[in-house]
């Protein structure tokens, strides 16, 4: 039998994914456990650093094509967005397209409540039914936007931290949560080309005022803090490069000299220069994405870009499956 291979753990738990990760010849944290209170702040921080370029940049484009995916999609539908952000996104989504209900899903409930009581604040006469769902696993919509017809809203390229099998995954399941005839508005981070330089890129996660450094290394904290470490953090430092081969930014903690630490009383020791790899941050051609697009049961409709290129909202509708020839 074939073994399985390990597209992404399903572990929840912080202290068993970190001890697994350190274990490995590569030592790796999963890029999901950043995101503490310090470390959502932190990325809060990051979206406005000048070097940042796509949380504005997708912004600008919804700004400008909003009202093209409204006429493209129609009115009365239920969106779906799949992180609800604190994000500048969503409103200009919906006042766009005229929506039947919003359906925002978040692992946080807490943050969820805060963010849908906002959004319905803004926007009074729309139903919304938050869910509180790790949208990474299958989960159910509410019954009461069953019998509406579905537009998915995945923005911030997030579907760039997983691993292209891991990302057809999900957006397969996007497909069969959203249901038949339904639209999915994504948000993709560009590889490097002709008006976007490799240094743009590395730029955006290596930034000058250390705020992604901090981001980084704010993992080594919350070890030490929830798991009873006692990593010297100043023995590391943040790295961010572009890895053209697979096509996507990682980031590492380096270690600066030879060391020891702790956690949950088991010992790693790490040589200078060996390295935590904390995140992937994948980058498509536009070719690649309709590629994903189509193994993940969707068709490309529609993109839009920025005048630089760096970046596209694109709209796909659910494909109806045809018998090949
Ligand atoms: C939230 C995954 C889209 O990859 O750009 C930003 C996270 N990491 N700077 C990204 C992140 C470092 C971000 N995503």
């Amino acid at each position: 039998m074939l073994k399985p291979l390990l597209v992404h753990d399903d572990s929840d738990d912080f202290a068993a994914a970190v001890l697994a990760g350190l274990s490995q010849p590569q030592k790796v944290i999963p890029a999901r456990f950043f995101y503490d209170h310090a470390g959502s702040e932190l990325f809060e921080a990051i979206t406005e650093l000048p070097e940042y370029y796509p949380t504005r940049t997708e912004i600008g484009i919804l700004t400008a094509h909003a009202a093209d995916i409204g006429t493209a999609v129609g009115p009365g539908r239920a969106v779906v967005e799949f992180g609800s952000g604190s994000s500048a996104k969503t409103p200009l989504l919906l006042r766009a397209i005229a929506p039947a209900a919003y359906v925002p899903v978040d692992i946080s409930a807490e943050f969820l409540q805060q963010s849908a009581a906002a959004l319905a604040a803004d926007f009074p006469g729309l139903t919304v039914l938050p869910v509180a769902a790790d949208f990474t696993q299958r989960f159910r919509l509410p019954q009461g936007v069953a019998a509406m017809p579905k537009l998915g809203f995945f923005p911030g390229s997030t579907l760039g931290n997983l691993a292209p099998m891991a990302a057809v995954d999900l957006l397969r399941s996007f497909g069969d949560v959203l249901g038949p005839e339904s639209w999915l508005v994504i948000g993709l981070d560009l590889a490097p080309g002709a008006t976007k330089s490799r240094e743009t890129l590395e730029a955006a996660y290596d930034d000058a005022q250390g705020v992604t450094a901090a981001f980084n290394l704010n993992l080594l904290t919350r070890i030490n803090r929830e798991l009873d470490g006692d990593i010297a953090c100043d023995d590391f430092a943040h790295r961010a490069v572009w890895n053209a081969d697979l096509g996507r930014i990682e980031m590492h903690l380096v270690a600066l000299r030879d060391t020891v630490f702790g956690v949950a009383g088991t010992y790693f020791n790490m040589a200078a220069g060996e390295t935590i790899h904390t995140e992937n941050s994948y980058k498509w051609t536009l070719p690649e994405a309709r590629l994903v697009a189509r193994a993940s049961g969707w068709e490309p409709v529609a993109g839009w870009f920025d005048a630089g290129a760096r970046f596209t909202v694109q709209l796909w509708q659910m494909a109806t499956v045809q018998m090949a020839p």
